[in-house]
């Protein structure tokens, strides 16, 4: 059976462009980025070039971009290497993070907190999932060794006034990290927002899974979270993966290129996903905010249905969608996004995520909405 994919949120495929500008690096261009030869020379030029096409989208210094093994080693180095240091630095012994973060900053910040003597505060957000700016401010103490917002919301979809945050935490001198793991190819994420480090995960936009990079401004000292060699300015350790760095920075580039023709194309789909699910079953909510949100993202909460029964139905029919976020598939818990978020534990079991992508169709949106419907009457 054919299926049709809705969990462009969770990942993407590598678009034909992508995997083209990476096949050579994996054969005839093999060399390591470290050695001082030819090969050596030829891969640590095709690094240096992503490298400064990156940082020439993100409108930062080459310097300021870390290449990484995707988003939750940028979210981890950024958090564990700002805390640790500032702390030892400075004596900061806070963390200041919102109670919709992804796992890869919520664990890490737990981690620090029973482990490395961190106090962890949650921003209070409002029920749409943005940040309470009032509140913030008055959080932003002398020794909260750094501020972490999720730009866009992988479960709920919320666009957060990224500018905003990182202007409150500037005035008080405190390091401000967003996760753009999600935002980005949906956002025209820049450095121009304010923040002082950003993570991204290439999978997330077109291009291959398992690389990503933390941006971070000039001057902030990390404490490096992986040892070894002297990648990436002694930073975080290991060969570079060439081919992978490779394609991230030419799936960058794409998404930026023809990102007002896929914004037109996300937003009218999405939008369709809303109005259709919304009209057909009556008790639907949208969960989120219904303007600040990512073009390609439309997520509800479905009172009385099981989310991930519906999810392993609508499998069953031939499209792919999610409940929560990918990382909670199968797991029976309710996501604790929706839980911080204020809804009961049983609303939060109910939630549907779809998202949309390059290849989706109007039919696809009919004939997904169509099956919801259905599978619904079938479960209940
Ligand atoms: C908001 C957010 N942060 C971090 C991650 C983790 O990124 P990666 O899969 O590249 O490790 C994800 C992935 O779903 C995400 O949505």
């Amino acid at each position: 059976m054919e299926h049709t994919y809705f969990d462009y949120a969770a990942t993407t495929p590598v678009d034909p462009e992508v995997l083209a500008s990476m096949l050579p690096w994996f054969t005839s261009n093999f060399g390591n980025p470290s050695s001082t030869h030819w090969f050596g020379q030829k891969a640590e030029a095709a690094v240096e070039d992503a490298r400064a096409e990156i940082a020439g989208i993100m409108g930062c210094s080459p310097t300021e971009i870390f290449f990484t093994s995707g988003g939750s080693e940028a979210d981890n180095l950024a958090l564990r290497g700002t805390a640790l240091m500032r702390k030892s630095m400075y004596g900061a012994s806070r963390i200041l993070i919102t109670p919709v973060e992804h796992d890869a900053i919520l664990k890490t910040a737990r981690q620090l907190e029973k482990e490395f003597g961190f106090t962890v505060d949650f921003i209070p957000v409002h029920q749409n999932g943005m940040v309470n700016l009032d509140k913030l401010e008055l959080m932003l103490s002398s020794n909260v060794a750094l501020v972490s917002s999720i730009y866009g919301n992988n479960e709920i979809g919320t666009i957060n006034p990224i500018n905003n945050i990182a202007h409150l935490c500037k005035l008080k001198g405190i390091p401000f990290h967003t996760d753009a793991v999600q935002a980005m190819g949906y956002c025209t994420v820049t450095t121009a927002d304010g923040c002082d480090m950003l993570s991204a995960g290439a999978h997330k936009f077109y291009g291959p899974k398992g690389v990503g990079f933390l941006y971070k401004r000039k001057g902030l000292e990390l404490l490096p979270t992986q040892t070894g060699g002297a990648q990436e300015k002694n930073l975080r350790a290991g060969t570079q993966n060439v081919p992978y760095i490779v394609g991230m920075a030419t799936a960058l580039k794409l998404s930026r290129k023809h990102f007002t023709d896929h914004q037109v194309h996300f937003m009218g789909l999405r939008d369709e996903v809303i109005r259709q699910v919304m009209s057909t079953i009556p008790y639907a909510s949208l969960t989120g905010d219904p303007v600040s949100r990512l073009s390609n993202h439309a997520s509800f909460l479905l009172p009385g249905v099981d989310g991930n029964r519906l999810v392993m139905a609508l499998d069953m029919a031939g499209f792919c969608v999610s409940s929560g976020s990918a990382c909670k598939t199968g797991n029976p818990e309710p996501s604790t996004v929706l839980l911080a978020l204020g809804y009961s534990p049983a609303d939060a079991r109910s939630s549907l995520r779809i998202t949309v992508g390059r290849a989706t169709t109007k039919e696809d949106v009919f004939q997904v909405t169509q099956a919801i419907y259905k599978c619904i009457g079938k479960i209940q």
